[in-house]
């Protein structure tokens, strides 16, 4: 069952491209350059009075919740707030009938999430679930539902779900600007295309992964491994980190890049390992500000930008180049490479992959 992988969560890695690829059948149309949701029953009038959304989830779903903002804000304009299921239920929201609510969830099972979408729905919300499992109960009580198609997880550690996940954001925020017709023809073609070309490129990354083996290996005896970025790239390593403290027991943690003279800055000493995602043009010439801090700490930096970016060679101890795509679109790409420094760190320290201690696939208990 685990198809000549060694481990589920690695089978579910090298799975991505395929589930993304159905999670896109039937929305993404590459003729007309629309996206269409046929299962979703929103009128326009609906959809235009909407004036925020609100996306809960946990764990890695909030991750992807977090790329869901950028995305929708960016390609609607309507403001967008994440939370935390087990925080958002207890504080009070304010939601109502001008309120979307999303709620992610993979196993659509976790009991804090399911509360959160019956809260807004008791709140006057309309509520829309994106979620793996037909049948799920918050597939059951939600409003409207977008079914990933990543096809049954596994591994504890979730990979293919958050990719699915993320995608729905994009396809959702593609349908959402169409209603508001505000995208130009231009950049919403470049964006359905790049879209379309995601599978193929992650297959691309997969092929070239050896030189991710040797950095996750190199990085197994450390103390602390950092994660830096900004925008996406930094929402992206929040759920890189997430991954590496889950299945390798290391400490981790993801910063906004700006943020480290505030505090982190303290931590970083010789030999540090450093993450460092650099896929966002508009803020390079930050980033490598940001790069040259750590090194002048003695930190060990790995870059990830996008192919041909040469400049940062000058600035890091290792780079692994992602292929060119929309800035916006960086997530879906930039983390397979942080999937699989988790992986190959927990395998090279003879962890349980697929079973981290303490963990549960499903969390149906509050
Ligand atoms: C991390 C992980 C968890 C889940 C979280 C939500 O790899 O798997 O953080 O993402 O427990 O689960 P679902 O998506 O089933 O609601």
């Amino acid at each position: 069952e685990k198809n000549g992988y060694d481990h589920f969560m690695l089978k579910e890695i090298f799975e991505q491209p395929h589930g993304l690829k159905k999670t896109m059948t039937g929305r993404l149309n590459e003729e007309t350059k629309l996206v269409e949701f046929e299962e979703l029953n929103w009128t326009k009038e609906q959809m235009n009075n909407w004036d925020k959304i609100s996306i809960v989830a946990c764990g890695t779903a909030y991750h992807a919740g977090l790329i869901g903002k950028h995305v929708i804000e960016e390609l609607t304009r309507i403001p967008v707030e994440v939370e935390v299921a087990s925080e958002f239920r207890y504080r009070n929201p304010i939601i109502n009938e001008r309120t979307l609510v999303i709620v992610v969830s993979q196993s659509g099972e976790t009991a804090d999430t399911l509360a959160a979408l019956r809260q807004s729905q008791h709140m006057g919300a309309n509520v829309l679930a994106i979620t793996n499992v037909v049948g799920s109960s918050i597939a059951r009580e939600a409003d409207e539902v977008i079914l990933t198609m990543a096809g049954p997880e596994i591994a504890v550690a979730s990979t293919k779900a958050y990719t699915t996940q993320v995608l729905s954001f994009y396809l959702l925020g593609i349908y959402l600007s169409q209603s508001k017709d505000r995208l130009s023809e231009d950049y919403k073609d470049q964006l359905i295309e790049g879209i379309a070309a995601i599978p193929e490129q992650i297959e691309e990354i997969l092929e070239h992964s050896k030189g991710i083996r040797w950095y996750a290996e190199s990085i197994k005896d450390a103390s602390s491994v950092f994660f830096l970025g900004r925008g996406v790239d930094h929402a992206v390593s929040l759920e890189g980190s997430l991954k590496l403290k889950e299945i390798s027991y290391i400490h981790s943690e993801a910063y906004p890049a700006g943020e480290l003279k505030h505090g982190t800055l303290a931590l970083i000493e010789e030999g540090t390992p450093i993450v460092s995602l650099m896929t966002q043009e508009s803020v390079s010439e930050k980033m490598l500000g940001n790069i040259k801090e750590v090194k002048a700490r003695g930190a060990q930096v790995l870059g990830i930008a996008i192919e041909g970016d040469m400049k940062i060679w000058d600035y890091v101890d290792e780079t692994c180049f992602i292929p060119n795509t929309l800035s916006i679109l960086t997530p879906l790409l930039t983390v397979i490479p942080l999937q699989l420094i988790a992986y190959y760190t927990s395998l090279a320290l003879g962890n349980d992959v697929d079973k981290p201690r303490n963990l549960a696939k499903s969390v149906t208990v509050e």
